[in-house]
C-alpha cells in the first residue's frame, strides 16, 4: 500500500477539523425559517426588510440567513460565535437566563437569546430614525433572522459536557455522524430525500399547509403570542431544552445507530420546530418594523 504524501494528509486533516462541528441548523433549515417567515410579514416590515437586504440578495431574505455561519470564524466577528446556542448544565433539562446566558469567558448576554434581543433592540430604532450608527442594520436583521431559527434547534440549547451533542458520536443510518449534526441537518436531508421527493418547496408548502390549515393549526395564534418581546426568546430556549431532553438526548445513545424510528418520531418534532421560529421570526420582524412604541425599550 502506498501511503499518501504528508501534505495530503496535512490538507485532509485540515478538512476533517473544520468538518460539521458546528452548531447552526444546516443551511436547510435556516432556507426555510427565511423564507416562511418572509411570507409573512406585512406590508411596512416587507419594505424595511428589502430596504435592508444589499441589492445582490434580489429582495430575497433566505439568499443571507446562513450568512452568520459564514463569518463567525472571522476574526472581526469572532464575538459572535458563542451567539449560535446555549449550553446548560449537563442533565439539568432547563434553562436560567443569568446563569446560562454567558460565552466561555463568562461575558453575560453571549448566547442565542441574548443575541436575539441585542438585535432585535438594534433593529427598533429603524423607523424612528434614532438607529446607533455603530451598528449596521443589515448585519442586525442577519443574525436577528439566523438565530430566531438557531434557537429553536432544540440541541442548539444542549449540555455543556457534551457542547450541544456535538461530541456524541453515532451513526445516521449507515453514515458517521454526531447527535448534534443529526439535528442540525441528517433529519431535515433524510426528510427531503424520502419524503419530498429533494424538493425544498415542497417540504416549504407542507410546513406552511399544517400551521395554516393542518395538525398546528389551532396552535398557530399561541405560537406567535408575546407580551415582551425581550423575554419571548427565554420560552424559546426553554422549549428547545426540553426537546433537547425528551427527544434529542431521550433514545440516542452514543456508538449505536439512529434509524427509521428515530426518524420517524424526532421529523414531526424538527418541522414543527422551524415552523414555529418562522412564525415568531415574523412576528418579530412585523412588531419590529411596525407600529412599535410598546416595544422600545426605556432608555439604559
Ligand atoms: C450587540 O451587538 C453589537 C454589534 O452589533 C456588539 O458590539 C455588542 O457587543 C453586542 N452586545 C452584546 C451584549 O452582545
Ligand atoms: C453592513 O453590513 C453588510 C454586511 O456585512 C455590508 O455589506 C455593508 O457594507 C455594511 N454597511 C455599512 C454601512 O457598513
Ligand atoms: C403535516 O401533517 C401531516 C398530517 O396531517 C403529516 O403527515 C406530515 O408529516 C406533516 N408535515 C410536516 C412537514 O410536518
Amino acid at each position: 500500500m502506498v501511503s499518501p504524501p504528508p501534505a495530503l494528509l496535512v490538507f485532509f486533516l485540515i478538512l476533517a477539523a473544520s468538518a460539521p462541528g458546528g452548531r447552526a441548523w444546516s443551511k436547510e433549515g435556516h432556507v426555510l425559517t427565511c423564507r416562511i417567515a418572509q411570507a409573512l410579514l406585512e406590508p411596512e416590515a416587507a419594505d424595511a426588510v428589502r430596504n435592508l437586504l444589499p441589492d445582490y440578495a434580489s429582495g430575497d431574505l433566505s439568499a443571507l440567513c446562513v450568512w452568520p455561519d459564514q463569518v463567525r470564524h472571522w476574526y472581526r466577528y469572532r464575538w459572535t460565535s458563542s451567539l449560535h446556542f446555549i449550553d446548560t448544565p449537563d442533565e439539568a433539562c432547563n434553562f436560567d437566563y443569568s446563569r446560562d446566558c454567558r460565552d466561555e469567558k463568562g461575558e453575560p448576554d453571549r448566547c442565542v437569546a441574548g443575541a436575539i434581543y441585542n438585535f432585535t433592540s438594534q433593529l427598533l430604532h429603524y423607523n424612528h430614525g434614532t438607529a446607533d450608527r455603530r451598528y449596521n442594520l443589515t448585519e442586525a436583521l442577519l443574525f436577528l433572522s439566523h438565530f430566531m431559527g438557531d434557537i429553536h434547534q432544540p440541541m442548539h440549547v444542549g449540555f455543556t459536557g457534551d457542547e450541544g451533542g456535538n461530541t456524541i458520536q453515532l451513526r445516521w443510518f449507515n453514515r458517521k455522524s454526531n447527535l448534534h449534526h443529526v439535528w442540525d441537518r441528517d433529519i431535515i436531508l433524510t426528510a427531503l430525500a424520502d419524503l419530498y421527493g429533494k424538493d425544498m418547496d415542497a417540504f416549504q408548502a407542507d410546513i406552511q399547509k399544517n400551521f395554516t390549515t393542518g395538525i398546528w393549526s389551532e396552535d398557530l395564534s399561541s405560537w406567535g403570542d408575546c407580551d415582551d418581546l425581550f423575554s419571548c426568546p427565554k420560552k424559546y430556549a426553554s422549549e428547545s431544552i426540553s426537546l433537547a431532553c425528551k427527544w434529542g438526548y431521550g433514545g440516542a445513545v452514543g456508538g449505536e445507530a439512529l434509524g427509521e424510528d428515530y426518524f420517524r418520531t424526532r421529523m414531526p418534532v424538527v418541522a414543527r420546530r422551524i415552523g414555529q421560529g418562522s412564525v415568531r421570526l415574523a412576528m418579530v420582524l412585523n412588531r419590529v418594523f411596525g407600529d412599535n412604541k410598546q416595544d422600545i425599550p426605556p432608555p439604559a
